[in-house]
């Protein structure tokens, strides 16, 4: 197993438990994007559900349209970013030079407006998720544009200390425990993926222009297929 990692500067101070996530821009997607939205709003308007409504496809996107180009250029790059993140937070207990394989689990979209939200929740039955931002819309960008009022849109992180904040102490000492989230502030072909047990919220959004994203959830496998453990929970 891995050493733990130290505090710099001082050799009696250990530090646990990170939150790994990547953040990145898709190279493409001012090609990809309009194609995305073009697909996206024709599979809505097939099921000729109310445009006024938040939409959210069925989550076997890719099986529909296992043909279609840009969404193939889509899956492949957010396929290469869980093996860049997953390399990371795995950095020291993956065996040097494995290679590993992505399966997307889930891949849909989401099209939102008026005011449209989903409450906080996890991903199960997957270790990372994620959402790419077709189209931010009018989300707040950054902190400032926001000052005062609440976000637009914007996806919010509730780190493992969230845990501990009902209801506990807070003083001085634990002040670090407070510093429990983080916001994505939404871009066009922006991709954020997080580890599937921290909990997530999207703002409410609201806009001239609609809110349009992916969502995924994989699994990882290793060079023999297994995505199980070196040893068992039952020893
Ligand atoms: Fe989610």
């Amino acid at each position: 197993m891995a050493k733990k990692p130290r505090a710099d500067g001082n050799p009696n101070i250990v530090k646990l438990w990170p939150t790994t996530m990547l953040v990145k821009r898709f190279a493409h997607f001012q090609k990809v994007n309009p194609a995305l939205l073009e697909l996206f709003y024709q599979h809505r308007d097939r099921e000729q559900r109310n445009p006024e409504q938040a939409y959210a496809s069925k989550d076997d996107l890719q099986n529909h349209y296992p043909l279609h180009q840009e969404l193939g250029e889509l899956a492949e790059f957010i396929s290469k970013g869980i093996v860049e993140v997953a390399t990371e937070a795995n950095r020291g207990l993956w065996r040097q030079g494995e290679k590993v394989s992505v399966t997307l689990t889930g891949l849909w979209f989401q099209i939102s407006n008026g005011f449209s939200f989903h409450e906080m929740h996890v991903h199960g039955n997957c270790s990372w998720s994620g959402v790419y931002y077709v189209q931010a819309g009018d989300c707040s960008t950054s902190p400032e544009s926001h000052r005062g009022k609440q976000p637009n849109g914007v996806t919010r992180f509730y780190g493992p200390h969230m845990e501990h904040m009902a209801g506990g102490f807070g003083d001085y000492g634990n002040l670090y425990l407070h510093d429990n989230s983080w916001d994505s502030y939404p871009e066009d072909g922006k991709l954020c993926i997080f580890p599937s047990h921290i909990k997530h919220m999207p703002f409410p959004y609201n806009g001239d222009k609609d809110r349009v994203i992916v969502s995924f959830h994989a699994q990882v496998f290793n060079s023999s297929g297994s995505m199980s453990y070196d040893y068992s929970f039952n020893n």
